[in-house]
């Protein structure tokens, strides 16, 4: 008899097609909306493997209602959607998609740091609600990107894609992250600096750590104030890295410049939430890993571990928490 295994969001007939040849499918068929909870919860009661997307939420009571469960596998880099610890305590292995998805969040996070320092979105909502008048002196003006000094909070795969672009853009690239990268500052002559010196010292900060329990609201009210007045924060890691709170206050009272966020403590972030009535502020809807080819690839490790683990082999990219 093959397992059952349980996809948490509609993918394409392409990808699935492999995995009917060792697994039942079941789905849940809608790609735009979420697996309501109670369905999860049901489906999982007999479901050997999951499939799931960021916006499920994988915790002790989904583990607990899924006893056959033995793999899950995460359509992203990031996992705290899952509560790792307690799904390797019950031997059901999680993996990952990393490095497929580092080119092309680094793009987004850089286009996202331009955006913001030149207020793009801005710029295009004033031409399109008919309010560019004329050519100003002093109109439409940003932050200058190139010879800037941007530091990189968690240097990993997508920052050192991050890095090399900023190289292009003959930027100064500080790094703080939790183990120092001498190679990468052979390499690229950038250089490793402590969270406080970094924050103080840098044009743009982008966040770049993973969420855990050490990095949720590691830039908090205390870090934005060590921020230049000057200075525009870059966050496309994950929402609660970043006190909203704290980020909300910092721009309202013009602590920093500007800020762009492609993720959000809640997501999607609700419309009435503070941060989006302030002006000097660009939203993105978790943007990061999304083309084409990028969430192709993202799926194929995913099908390929659900495979290896039918055929009894070791699945890729199993992570421990
Ligand atoms: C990830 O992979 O963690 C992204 O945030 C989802 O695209």
């Amino acid at each position: 008899m093959k397992p059952t295994v349980y996809i948490c969001r509609e993918m394409p007939e392409e990808m699935i097609a492999p995995v009917r040849e060792h697994y039942e499918v079941r789905m849940w068929e809608s790609t735009s909306e979420a697996v309501p909870r109670d369905v999860l919860l049901k489906e999982v009661a007999d479901a050997d493997a999951l499939w799931t997307v960021i916006s499920d939420q994988i915790d002790e009571e989904v583990l607990n209602a899924a006893p056959k469960l033995q793999i899950i596998v995460n359509m992203a880099v990031g996992y705290n959607n899952i509560d790792v610890k307690a799904a390797v305590a019950r031997n059901i292995i999680v993996a990952n998609t990393p490095d497929v998805l580092s080119e092309t969040t680094a793009d987004l996070a850089f286009a996202l740091l331009m955006a913001t320092a030149r207020d793009l979105i801005g710029a295009e909502n004033t031409l399109r609600e008919g309010r560019w008048t004329s050519w100003e002196p002093l109109g439409f003006t940003g932050t200058d990107v190139y010879g800037a000094t941007l530091g990189i909070v968690g240097m990993g795969r997508i920052g050192e894609a991050v890095m090399r672009r900023a190289k292009g853009f003959d930027m100064d690239v500080l790094y703080h992250n939790r183990n120092r990268k001498s190679e990468m500052e052979d390499m690229y002559g950038c250089r490793y600096a402590k969270l406080p010196d970094l924050l103080a010292s840098s044009d743009f900060v982008l966040i770049l750590v993973p969420y855990s329990e050490e990095t949720k609201g590691m830039i908090g009210e205390e870090q934005l104030s060590q921020m230049k007045e000057t200075g525009i924060l870059i966050n496309v890691a994950r929402g609660g890295i970043v006190d909203e709170d704290a980020l909300f206050d910092a721009l309202r009272t013009n602590k920093i410049h500007a800020a762009g966020l492609d993720v959000f403590e809640t997501e999607p972030v609700p419309l009435d939430h503070p941060l989006l009535t302030l002006p000097n502020l660009t939203v993105l809807p978790h943007i990061g890993s999304a083309s084409v080819k990028t969430r192709k690839a993202m799926m194929k490790l995913n099908v390929d571990a659900l495979l290896a683990f039918a055929l009894g082999e070791e699945p890729n990219h199993q992570v421990r928490g």
